[in-house]
């Protein structure tokens, strides 16, 4: 194709292309100093005028743990008000109290043309993890499983400035692929989160969160399991797919 590949395509390219989110994690801690690595690096992402309009919450150890607790709790409160009658849940958005309290819904309405891949990768991951399409009480263990971070010993969650809009996403966005990148270059893995944009309210008592800066995400960081799961890949669309035909 190109002819010679630099070696430092070959490696990037390698990286790229082999990253894939993890989804189970071994327990043991990621070291202070390789973290400050992994940040040291993601931070030379490219962002608008340099702004680099993001800033972490980082959760290890007990506040890690803590937030493992929490995070799942107030899960199961929202699933099951969710189920519950209309006069409790006219309750609960009175008094503001079980259900979710994001600054971004994660909980997209996907648009026809986008939703079948959303499936695919779906019904995909639940295959790999052996669950049936009809078992939903097993489907929503995964889903809570987010909240767990997947056992990894480090998450990381996103916040961005609301004032620069989409781009201040963007822009985490770049930072994000780079943090990915720079974990999985050293053998450990990774999985962005939106799910765990649900609940900002256990975010903001554990971080000083200064005014007008939102979650956006949360990632899981640590060394991948054995976990079969950790092997599933979606594939990608052809780059042709990706492109636009001209107007006619
Ligand atoms: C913005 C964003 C949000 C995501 N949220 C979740 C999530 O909440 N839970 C999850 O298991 N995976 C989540 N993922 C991982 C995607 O499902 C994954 O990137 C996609 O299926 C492609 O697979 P790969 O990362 O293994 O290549 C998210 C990824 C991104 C970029």
């Amino acid at each position: 194709m190109g002819g010679d590949v630099s070696p430092d395509a070959a490696v990037l390219g390698r990286l790229l292309r082999g990253r894939r989110s993890i989804r189970d994690f071994e327990p043991r801690a990621v070291p202070p100093a390789l973290l400050r690595e992994l940040l040291d690096e993601a931070r030379h992402a490219p962002s608008w005028s340099n702004t680099q309009p993001y800033r972490l919450g980082i959760a290890t150890g007990p506040l890690r743990d803590r937030l493992a607790r929490e995070l799942p709790r107030r899960y199961d409160e929202a699933r099951r008000l969710q189920r519950a009658g209309a006069l409790t849940r006219l309750r609960a958005v009175l008094t503001r109290r079980g259900l979710p309290d994001f600054d971004f819904d994660p909980r997209t309405q996907y648009p026809p043309e986008l939703l079948a891949a959303r499936r695919r990768c779906g019904f995909g991951l639940y295959a790999r993890l052996g669950i049936a399409r009809e078992d939903r009480a097993a489907r929503e263990r995964q889903m809570r499983r987010n909240y767990e971070f997947f056992g990894a010993p480090c998450a990381v969650f996103v916040f961005v400035h609301a004032a620069l809009g989409p781009y201040a996403a963007l822009d985490a966005g770049f930072f994000l692929q780079s943090l990915a990148l720079a974990a999985h270059a050293r053998g450990l893995g990774s999985c962005v989160q939106g799910a765990l944009a649900l609940f900002a309210g256990p975010l903001k008592r554990e971080f000083a969160v200064p005014e007008g800066w939102k979650l956006l995400c949360g990632v899981a960081l640590g060394w991948p399991s054995a976990d079969p799961v950790n092997g599933y890949d979606p594939g990608r669309a052809d780059v042709d797919a990706l492109l636009l035909p001209a107007s006619a």
